[in-house]
């Protein structure tokens, strides 16, 4: 399977162009008003926008804050939560940030595994910010229910899980929703630039790629007093590979994504190394590793070299991406993702423009596309990268070669199709409390 981020007309997008069309969609208003209604129900009749949240933590509330931002007339009007007190917080937390704009009833804060089908029903946009393991099924009951949708990265956890937020992309695409997705590198201009450059062949044919992310991570949390097994995975969900998918997924993503998107495809074949040296306490870590090397094959034998580490003090620390063609070198995202350049036949050097924030920048092209009803779609390339990801752990996990096709057809399911309180955890400690961790070599990992 091929794509494009640069043929995206989603990926294409910036903060100018939305500015330019959000003018005009002010000035056009009569024009939007006679849309037939199911195309653009919102809509009809009144310039708002009715938002939900699922999964207020962190990431959920800050995206909804920054999409808020961007116009008026969106109103978040309905949260759906598995935590009281992380709902109380991420409701208070937006309340102050736009008081104008945050209208959520308490008999419109709803709690609980199956919340977000509660939720989704009063939204025209519904915000899925859950832990990943959760994606596909919130994505697919949002287009079920006929909701546009932004979704963080990655999209899931295990291969049924891609699989099953494809088939809802295409559904929403047939439904005219459109889906913005948290890979918020395609939104920065310097990104955009360099990309295009390198398709426009400034370094020539592409012959070998690497990519780091060596850094710290969200902390390891402790069970706290007389905690049950699934609240507690579930609250230090980072560090369980059925809910995050382990830390390659979770955050290496960002790295993996944009090589397929200079690629313009994705990896066919994995092999690699990896384990849990250093951030292995079994009070804190879970099961996942703290570091992986993957080195990738694209279809034309071309290498993608991939390191990511975490949780090791002391060690060398980098995030960036790199190209070497026939005519030169590409380096993106040097120095926390502020600085690119092209060295060789072909020079260039950009460096992150003051307010370049993709986590803003990326929710105006996604309310241009609702409010002027044009089409919009990120899914494809970023559940592609959510699987060059996956096929990484895979590889490493199983320390066995491992081929694309096998891995996007693995029934391997690591979240289960229903969560709820009463069932047993996936995954369970030993006597000692030590989780099962991947052994490579007699894993089964797809
Ligand atoms: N694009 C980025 O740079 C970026 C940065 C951080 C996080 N993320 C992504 O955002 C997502 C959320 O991460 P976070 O940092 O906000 O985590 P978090 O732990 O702060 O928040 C997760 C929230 O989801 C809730 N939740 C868990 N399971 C749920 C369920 N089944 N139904 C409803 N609510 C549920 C939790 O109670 C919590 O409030 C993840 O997919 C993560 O990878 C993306």
């Amino acid at each position: 399977m091929n794509f494009t981020s640069a043929s995206n007309p989603a990926i294409q997008h910036n903060r100018r162009a939305f500015i330019k069309s959000a003018s005009a969609a002010v000035a056009g208003g009569a024009a939007l008003a006679a849309l037939p209604i199911e195309r653009f129900a919102h809509a009809a009749g009144s310039d708002t926008l009715k938002a939900a949240i699922v999964g207020c933590g962190g990431r959920g509330t800050g995206a909804v804050n920054q999409n808020l931002n961007v116009h008026k007339g969106t109103k978040l009007v309905a949260m759906a939560d598995i935590s009281r007190e992380r709902m109380d917080l991420s409701f208070n937390t937006l309340k102050k940030q736009h008081p104008d704009q945050v209208d959520v009833s308490m008999g419109n804060q709803f709690l609980g595994f199956d919340a977000y089908k509660e939720a989704i029903a009063l939204a025209d946009l519904v915000f899925v910010t859950t832990p990943q393991g959760f994606h596909p099924y919130h994505f697919a009951e949002a287009v079920r229910q006929g909701k546009h949708v932004f979704m963080e990265k990655p999209l899931a956890v295990d291969a049924p899980g891609v699989r099953t937020v494809l088939a809802a992309s295409e559904e929403a695409k047939k439904k005219n929703l459109k889906v913005g997705v948290g890979l918020q590198r395609h939104h920065q201009v310097a990104y955009q630039e360099i990309v295009k450059r390198i398709h426009d062949g400034a370094i020539g044919d592409i012959t070998s790629l690497s990519c780091y992310w060596r850094g710290n991570a969200r902390a390891g949390l402790e069970r706290l007093p007389g905690e049950g097994e699934l609240q507690y995975q579930l609250r230090n969900w980072y560090y369980f590979t059925w809910i995050s998918g382990d830390f390659i997924v979770d955050q290496h993503i960002h790295n993996l994504d944009i090589m397929n998107w200079v690629k313009r495809g994705h990896p066919v074949r994995a092999q690699g190394m990896g384990g849990r040296q250093v951030r292995n306490s079994n009070k804190l870590h879970g099961q996942i590793f703290d570091h992986f090397f993957v080195e990738y094959e694209y279809e034309d034998g071309c290498k993608l070299y991939s390191q990511c580490r975490q949780g090791q003090a002391g060690t060398h620390t980098v995030v960036s991406e790199h190209a070497v063609g026939t005519k030169g070198a590409a380096d993106l995202g040097l120095r926390n993702a502020t600085h690119f350049r092209i060295t060789g036949q072909n020079p260039w050097e950009s460096r992150l423009k003051k307010g370049e924030d993709g986590h803003q920048l990326e929710h105006y092209p996604l309310i241009a596309a609702i409010r002027e009803n044009k089409p919009y779609n990120e899914v494809e390339p970023a559940a592609m990268s959510t699987m060059t990801a996956i096929l990484g752990r895979m590889a490493v996990y199983s320390g066995k070669l491992v081929e694309w096709d096998d891995a996007f057809n693995s029934k391997l399911q690591l979240m289960p199709s229903k969560v709820s309180w009463d069932m047993e955890p996936p995954v369970k400690p030993d006597a000692d409390g030590n989780y099962p961790v991947a052994v490579p070599g007699k894993t089964v990992a797809l």
